[in-house]
């Protein structure tokens, strides 16, 4: 593909994110959003009227084989990640697909092999590595300033935020897991690359479920579901161990009675400085001279780029030119292989050694 040729992009499903990502591609030049698909055809035939899009389609499959689509974006609940995924990089198509990569650790292991055999670009919407502060910061962990970094804590603790009860996000075998796989992976990912992305060996974790079995805990987003059920966690924690003997701990919560602003946070231990993130507009850097204590507070670039919008253009760069995408599918394959060692740990009570042999 040339350097400006035009990428046409197919959305399979038009729920919320995939509005979302409808919405951004629309802003994202050499992008042409050629179609939308919803198992919900009502929804996708809005979406594409309300954004003058060409083509509808009732379902992945029938958009996947269009010939006239180069990439799709797959924003539909996690059951369908994997099957929509190989299917589309089985048809020759890019992929932007929604986190988690997928439901379980077989799941995404069928989207690394298909991603192998198909020679394109398949890359996970992490937006939040897109977001400034955290770029500033994964830039001066490039240039060693942090030091060796041998701990982190990260976290998204809300006190009320359970996602469309009832609906596929409280549903284990739609969704794969509760806030761990919701906003805990997002957290993983971010810090594992603000780590310097070392190799997890194992993790010791555990999860807990009482407020969402009770009704409790509502959140905004998505509608409920009253005659749905709920068999996920709403809290999580974990202790995750490097091959480099570095550490990082997790603590998630869709519900919990505890002082929270309900944003993502994440904290880094160097031995040279430390530095903290919380939400997208707050950053701190932390080092000593002279035995006297520096505290550095991040500033917000003046010109704000959307992260979306970054992240868009990442994806394209990596069509037109071969390159691995940042969030790759490596990167996502990890973040399985934490969360399922993570509810592991919590059934067995034990600590669990990552498995990286892809053949089993
Ligand atoms: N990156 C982020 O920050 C972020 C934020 C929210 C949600 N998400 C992810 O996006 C995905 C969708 O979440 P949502 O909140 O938009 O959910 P949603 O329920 O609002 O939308 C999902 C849509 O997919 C459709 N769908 C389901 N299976 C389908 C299939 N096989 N083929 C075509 N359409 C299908 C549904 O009809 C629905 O309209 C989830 O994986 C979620 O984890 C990511």
């Amino acid at each position: 593909m040339a350097l400006n040729d035009e990428i046409r992009i197919g959305v399979i499903g038009a729920g919320n994110i995939g509005n979302v990502h409808i919405l951004g591609l629309l802003e994202t030049p050499g992008v042409t959003v050629a179609a939308v698909a919803d198992v919900f055809l009502p929804l996708a035939e809005a979406r594409a009227k309300e954004h003058q899009i060409s083509k509808v389609y009732g379902n992945g499959e029938d958009l996947i084989h269009d010939p006239d689509i180069d990439a799709v974006v797959i924003a539909v609940s996690n059951e369908w990640h994997a099957p929509l995924a190989v299917k589309a990089l089985q048809a020759g198509k890019h992929v932007l697909l929604e986190k988690p990569m997928a439901i379980d650790v077989k799941a995404a292991k069928e989207i690394v092999l298909a991603e192998r055999e198909s020679g394109k670009v398949l890359m996970i919407s992490h937006q939040r590595r897109w977001e400034p502060l955290n770029m500033q910061v994964k830039e001066l962990v490039q240039r060693g300033k942090l030091g060796n970094i041998y701990h982190a804590k990260t976290g998204w603790l809300r006190r009320k935020g359970i996602p469309g009860w009832g609906t596929w996000f409280t549903q284990m075998s739609k969704s794969g897991g509760g806030p761990l796989i919701d906003i805990g992976v997002h957290m993983l990912d971010l810090s594992l690359s603000l780590m310097g992305n070392p190799r997890p060996v194992s993790v010791f974790g555990a999860t807990y479920s009482e407020f969402g079995p009770k009704r409790r805990g509502i959140g905004s987003w998505g509608k409920p579901n009253w005659s749905g059920s709920y068999d996920v966690e709403d809290l999580a924690t974990a202790l995750i161990k490097m091959d480099n003997g570095s550490t990082l701990t997790l603590d998630v919560s869709w519900a919990a009675l505890t002082e929270t602003d309900n944003q993502p946070y994440i904290h880094l231990l160097g031995t040279e400085g430390g530095a903290t993130l919380r939400g997208s507009t707050y950053g701190k850097l932390f080092a000593e001279m002279f035995d006297k204590e520096i505290d550095v507070e991040l500033q917000l670039p003046e010109q704000q780029t959307d992260p979306r919008l970054l992240m868009n253009m990442h994806f394209l760069e990596c069509i037109r030119t071969g390159s691995e995408p940042l969030t790759s599918v490596m990167s996502g394959y990890t973040n399985n292989l934490i969360l399922n060692a993570i509810y592991e740990s919590s059934r067995t009570g034990k600590e669990v050694e990552l498995d990286w042999d892809l053949s089993n």
